[in-house]
């Protein structure tokens, strides 16, 4: 049985996972190029992630689904505490990858390999979080929730509106958007690779 949660979930990690191949061919192209990286679009891409997965998407998975799976299935506790920790460093850390962008823009090539090296721990990280909620969050979840705990996780997933997953940005959003999408590489945007 198809769960509107399960599949929001999965379509927005799937957007940010996206939006973090972009990020890093953008990065190996400028490198290859021995040219600067197109600073404004990093900026609007690393925003995104600060806007949508890191105050939407995981903030209601900690609030709302762990929540409910620890009552429903205990021995996922440990798996739990720890993508909980993730979550709660996970705001600091893309704050840390924005201040590493800033001090690449300002100071120039000095700052290119400790930016690039923070940009490739950012994406192990959460590529490895979300492979981890997809393979033993989720079974979990389908596994132990009752029709009443569907009911309102999917209510409250469905209201999530990421653009990145088909949605209409907001007015105040639509230039960000317009942006990454027209001038970052594939998979996100239509842009060169830079
Ligand atoms: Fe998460
Ligand atoms: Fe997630």
């Amino acid at each position: 049985m198809s769960h509107t949660a399960l599949d929001v979930i999965r379509d927005e990690h799937q957007a940010l996972s996206a939006m973090l191949r972009s990020l890093s061919m953008l990065l190996t192209h400028s490198r290859r190029e021995n040219l600067l990286p197109p600073f404004d679009v990093l900026r609007a891409m690393l925003f995104y992630v600060d806007e949508f997965p890191e105050k939407l998407h995981h903030r209601k998975e900690s609030t709302l689904l762990f929540p409910r799976l620890r009552e429903r299935a205990p021995e996922m506790g440990p798996v739990l505490d720890r993508l909980d920790h993730d979550h709660a460093v996970g705001e600091q850390r893309i704050r840390d990858l924005e201040h590493a962008l800033l001090a690449f823009e300002v100071l120039g090539a000095s700052r290119r390999e400790a930016f690039e090296q923070a940009v490739q721990t950012y994406i192990d990280f959460y590529l490895r979080h979300m492979a981890v909620e997809e393979s033993e969050v989720l079974p979990a979840a389908r596994r132990s929730f009752t029709s009443e705990d569907w009911a309102e996780v999917d209510a409250a997933f469905a209201a999530n509106r990421d653009p990145l997953t088909g949605h209409e940005p907001a007015d105040e959003f639509r230039p960000l958007f317009q942006k990454i999408l027209m001038s970052a590489p594939a998979p996100i945007g239509l842009g060169p690779a830079q």
